[in-house]
């Protein structure tokens, strides 16, 4: 699983960064960025998958899968 998160939709909600603070960190504006190169560990899938399902913008994108 490959994050990125989608600037033209994101709009700062802050719940990625919030419930995953391991993959996600925000920007000077409060917009989420992808921490690293988003590549996502077995180990934080659970918390990878819990950003995605809770961002009310539906900004990010697990490169399908
Ligand atoms: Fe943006 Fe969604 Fe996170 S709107 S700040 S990607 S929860």
């Amino acid at each position: 699983m490959k994050l990125q998160i989608n600037p033209e939709r994101c709009q700062g909600h802050g719940r990625c960064y919030t419930l995953a603070p391991e993959l996600f960190g925000e920007d000077d504006e409060g917009y989420g960025q992808v921490l690293g190169d988003g590549l996502v560990a077995p180990g934080q899938e659970r918390a990878a998958r819990l950003a995605v399902a809770n961002c009310p913008e539906h900004a990010i994108d697990t490169g399908g899968d």
